[in-house]
């Protein structure tokens, strides 16, 4: 039968043949193009690790060099035990100065005076006590401690750490003269994906070539900054070679970055200096901010001797669930005067968390009308129109509830602390 019998035939038959082709062409080039996009991402990085952001514990903030299978094995004792594994802590990472040389076939070897036993039988303790077992490289020659680097053992690096049992990788920037960073670290994103072993890959190129415009489809956070250091205001300039940057100076360093963030990539302000000099009110604040900024949570602090304040602070579930909250929103600040902002973080269930940070060391007192306020997100589409919705308030530090928005707020926020709050329907 021709095609315009069979039309006759059967009323509701396609005009043309062509009308039946085309669809089906539509349909064969969108599956083809549907399996190339899978494939494509498939050679990315591991989906799934990072919905919220990565919460562990470092050693570089506290012991800089100063690694070794004894310090890890008790760390991982203390994360297991303290409360912070139940607050959602599982990576125990050792940072730079783990590394010996390479062996005659290029393989790289841990130090064998800090760890003895070796990588292996270190991640192997790590898993027994249900935690997860992170290392240390660098896109360069060397690392920026001078141990060997992974440039040109890339895929050699990835199978030894999948090996070895590690679950993620911090990638460095240091003697990197003649690489480009997309490239280079797109390049050990694919070795970590080529050997197999589910890896959380967070790169650390410190923001120099905006990380955030090009990693999401390569690793899980990328450092925004230079490093952090445990003072909550102030900056240490290295001969202008670099510079180290206090709590607050980081913190302005985000500027701009929110949109770039979301589950499955996180800007990265870096680790937490939580334990390591600070008061307790400026621990806090900087948690706090953290938690506010979607930040990856990595401790820095001896956990083996963490005072209870300290350890209040970092296991505080409230706050934590700000960080880890299923939206992936940053915060966004809403005003500033004084040496008072106000940040706003779109929380799920229209909740929203406010933290007021006093920036000044003296006290200040605050007043809050609702009724004149609107806060509106332009990047998330929510609106908090006080004048039609009312929220109650629970101060999440002191554990109080507050009442409403229906009357105006008036605090006095501590010299470098904040207040935070949660507005619920
Ligand atoms: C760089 C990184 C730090 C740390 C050191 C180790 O400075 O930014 O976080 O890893 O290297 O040498």
């Amino acid at each position: 039968m021709v095609w315009a019998e069979r039309r006759a035939a059967a009323p509701g038959w396609p005009e043309n043949i062509s009308d039946i082709i085309n669809p089906m062409k539509r349909i064969l080039l969108i599956t083809i193009s549907c399996a190339a996009c899978c494939l494509s991402a498939q050679a990315q990085k591991f989906e799934n690790l990072a919905l919220t952001p990565q919460m562990g514990w470092n050693s570089w903030n506290k012991f800089q060099g100063q690694v070794s299978e004894v310090l890890i094995r008790e760390i991982a004792d203390a994360m297991a035990t303290n409360g912070m594994k139940d607050a959602g802590y599982q990576y125990v990472n050792i940072d730079d100065l783990w590394q010996g040389e390479r062996d005659a076939d290029g393989n790289i070897q841990a130090d064998p005076a800090r760890f003895p036993s070796g990588i292996k039988a270190l991640a192997d303790y790590v898993h027994s006590k249900g935690l997860k077992l992170g290392i240390y490289s660098d896109a360069g020659t060397k690392t920026c401690g001078g141990r060997p680097g992974s440039r040109d053992h890339e895929l050699q690096d990835a199978k030894t750490y999948a090996q070895w049992g590690v679950d993620y990788l911090k990638y460095d920037w240091c003697n990197a003269e003649g690489l480009t960073a997309p490239e280079a670290y797109k390049k050990m994103s694919e070795a970590l994906r080529a050997a197999g072993r589910p890896v959380l890959f967070s790169l650390c190129e410190w923001g120099n070539s905006k990380p955030w415009t090009w990693a999401r489809d390569i690793g899980h956070s990328w450092r925004t900054t230079g490093d952090i250091f445990a003072k909550f205001d102030g900056i240490i300039d290295h001969e202008g070679k670099y510079k180290d940057y206090g709590v607050l100076q980081i913190l302005d360093l985000q500027d701009g970055l929110r949109t770039y963030a979301g589950p499955g990539g996180w800007n990265d302000p870096d680790m937490l200096e939580v334990g390591n000099g600070m008061t307790v009110n400026e621990d806090r604040a900087h948690f706090t901010l953290w938690c506010m900024l979607a930040a990856p949570l990595i401790s820095g602090n001896d956990l083996r001797h963490t005072p209870k304040e300290t350890l209040a602070i970092l296991t505080d579930k409230d706050i934590i669930a700000l960080d880890q909250d299923t939206l992936g929103i940053e915060a966004f600040k809403y005003s500033a005067k004084e040496g008072v902002e106000i940040w706003f973080k779109p929380l799920a269930r229209d909740a929203w968390g406010m933290c007021v940070l006093n920036r000044n060391t003296a006290p200040k007192e605050i007043t809050f009308n609702w009724k004149d306020e609107v806060v509106r997100d332009d990047f998330s589409k929510r609106e908090a129109g006080f004048d039609t919705t009312i929220y109650r308030l629970t101060d999440l530090w002191k554990k109080r509830e507050l009442g409403t928005t229906k009357k105006p707020l008036q605090a006095e926020v501590p010299g470098h602390d904040v207040l935070m709050l949660r507005l619920r329907k």
